[in-house]
């Protein structure tokens, strides 16, 4: 099978297009959310190497970072029952369901300080993308809806979210900071076309 490694750089150059337009930020996620919710639509297009589970704990695979730091995205996979801790973005993010199911939660602040889940967890299948950001709810804890499969969903930030300096939180809703990294030290090559047949 051909990696339609295509359909990403299409993904890519729309959303640098969005991004450029400076839309305010409910424009962006509505506008974002489709173009994502078409790169999701199929599922050969994802390297190999950025599709491996890891037998310790979730990975995520940067497949490319904007230039001046506007937008990341990554792939992010859940070996079965992989969950994240509860924690935030502090910036915008789209995620897109892959491969697999996730589990999604968010949390509210109770006037006590501590953490509740805010209404039921919701599930994304294949296809389906989900925004996240402090304007509309920015803490969450994510899991692999399967306990015996891997699931893979494509996550964009408004930032190169693996350097931000953000928190996961403690059942008392104590932050902690973190920085997250990627699980990959190589990017993906998306620029070599020299193999490419032409694409309709
Ligand atoms: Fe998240």
């Amino acid at each position: 099978m051909t990696l339609r490694l295509d359909r990403l750089r299409l993904f890519l150059h729309d959303l640098a297009t969005l991004v450029d337009e400076q839309p305010g930020e409910p424009q962006l996620l509505a506008r974002g959310a489709a173009l994502l919710g078409e790169l999701v639509r199929q599922d050969d297009w994802l390297p190999e190497e950025c599709a491996q589970p890891r037998p310790e704990r979730y990975s995520q695979y940067l497949l490319h970072a904007d230039a001046r730091q506007r937008f990341s995205v990554v792939s992010f996979v859940w070996g079965p029952g992989q969950a994240t801790p509860v924690h935030d973005h502090r910036t915008w993010g789209l995620i897109g369901m892959l491969r697999g199911a996730e589990l999604a939660q968010g949390f509210a602040r109770a006037p006590d300080g501590r953490l509740w889940p805010e209404g039921a967890p919701m599930r994304l299948e294949p296809g389906q993308v989900e925004a996240v950001s402090p304007q509309v709810g920015d803490i969450h804890q994510v899991s692999n809806a399967y306990a015996d499969r891997t699931s893979i969903s494509i996550h964009v930030y408004g930032g190169n979210i693996g350097a931000i300096r953000r928190a996961t939180y403690t059942e008392a809703g104590r932050e902690q900071t973190f920085i997250s990294g990627y699980t990959n030290r190589h990017l993906p090559n998306l620029w070599d076309l020299s193999q490419e047949t032409a694409t309709p």
